[in-house]
């Protein structure tokens, strides 16, 4: 599995993100468009990312009735990125129809992973709102294997719980992580935090890095210490 710093493109325009890539100049890091830019720009934001040469994990996290979803899929499949995601909690068979319109014809496609519990539903929330009755950490592992069984590659998830869910399905399930910050950051409002070198310890596929990046004094140097402490 590649292990890879995706950068978390959390802006609300088409300049703001591409002042912010232009800065790269010897690399081009994989990158995360989120809703705030897809839903400002469109999808030719995704078409002009590609089109310089980035990876992209385009993190709209679907959830909807089956059909709906793997249509949605098929268009998204057609922009060429590079990992999508949907919610474990739209069911096996959503997750399932998602995979199948994201199939091309050829047989490839992107990563599919699938979101658990969003890390800000809190385990009283998702009693008293959700009616869930279970611990946290039991519902995020079965949601997992429910991902694992709908054939999806792996899981959004706090850095604290990649390990067990690779022990829970298997280490090619890949994790994705984000909640890092560098040991002398500042943690903003991410509370279960990790440095790149502990997520790489205990064995994340890929980091999801925003502001301690995007917000640095020096966007490039930050991204480069985030690769040597994670896959370097
Ligand atoms: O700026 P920061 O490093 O906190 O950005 C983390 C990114 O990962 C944001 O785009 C955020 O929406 C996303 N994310 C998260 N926690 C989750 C799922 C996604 O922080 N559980």
């Amino acid at each position: 599995m590649g292990k890879d710093v995706i950068i978390a493109c959390d802006f609300a325009s088409k300049e703001q993100v591409f002042n912010f890539l232009d800065k790269f100049q010897d690399e081009k890091p994989f990158v995360k468009i989120g809703m705030e830019l897809f839903n400002a720009e469109g999808p030719d934001i995704v078409r002009e990312i590609k089109r310089r040469g980035h990876k992209i994990f385009l993190d709209l996290k679907l959830h909807d009735i089956p059909n709906t979803v793997k249509k949605a899929m098929a268009v998204l499949s057609r922009l060429d990125v590079d990992m999508t995601n949907v919610h474990a909690s739209g069911t096996i068979a959503m997750m399932e129809a998602a995979l199948e319109g994201l199939t091309r014809e050829d047989g490839t496609r992107p990563l599919l992973i699938a979101v658990t519990q969003l890390t800000s539903t809190s385990e009283e929330r998702m009693r008293d709102d959700l009616l869930i009755n279970e611990p946290m950490d039991k519902v995020v592992m079965h949601y997992a294997m429910n991902a694992k069984k709908a054939g999806l590659a792996g899981i959004v998830c706090s850095p604290l719980e990649a390990e067990k869910v690779h022990n829970t399905c298997g280490s090619d399930f890949i994790t994705v992580t984000p909640g890092v910050r560098f040991a002398d950051g500042d943690k903003g409002d991410q509370v279960r935090v990790m440095t790149p070198a502990e997520a790489k310890k205990i064995g994340s596929d890929y980091i999801v890095v925003g502001r301690p990046i995007t917000a640095a004094e020096d966007p490039v140097a930050a991204y480069r210490r985030c690769v040597n402490e994670f896959v370097g």
